[in-house]
């Protein structure tokens, strides 16, 4: 038995509530370690975080990211996109300017967000 087979469909890991406590370790773990910063430095010198931005998370996961960035930045609309949407969090606990997608990254997007981010 191979334990090393590619299945180009399938995901290595849980997405079970373990799955979305290491995910979410992870981000936090990683912010702390970044200086509580939610944008690498040269984002920050692209663009006016001051202005209304659209923002997508490509494989968003838990939509850890998207959340945080949506509390440090309200006037923000961030757009997360997963291939599941097995690890996001509950319908009510989604800020209203945040949008949770499923969608499979390696698919076409429709349309109506061809062209909307920053
Ligand atoms: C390691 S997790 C990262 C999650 C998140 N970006 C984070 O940093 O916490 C990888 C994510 O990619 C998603 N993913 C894998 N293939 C994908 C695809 N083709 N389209 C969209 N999402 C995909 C998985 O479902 C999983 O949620």
């Amino acid at each position: 038995m191979s334990l090393n087979v590619y299945n180009p469909s399938g995901y290595i890991f849980n997405r079970n509530l373990q799955g979305s406590i290491r995910l979410n370790y992870q981000h936090f773990l990683m912010t702390q370690l970044t200086g509580n910063e939610l944008l690498h430095k040269s984002t920050k010198e692209l663009v006016d975080v001051s202005t209304p931005l659209r923002v997508a998370d490509i494989a968003t996961g838990t939509a850890i990211w998207p959340l945080s960035l949506a509390r440090a930045y309200p006037h923000w609309q961030i757009d997360g996109f997963d291939i599941s949407n097995a690890q996001y969090p509950f319908a009510a606990s989604i800020p209203a300017n945040v949008s949770l997608y499923e969608h499979n990254t390696f698919q076409p997007f429709p349309v109506e967000y061809h062209g909307k981010y920053e």
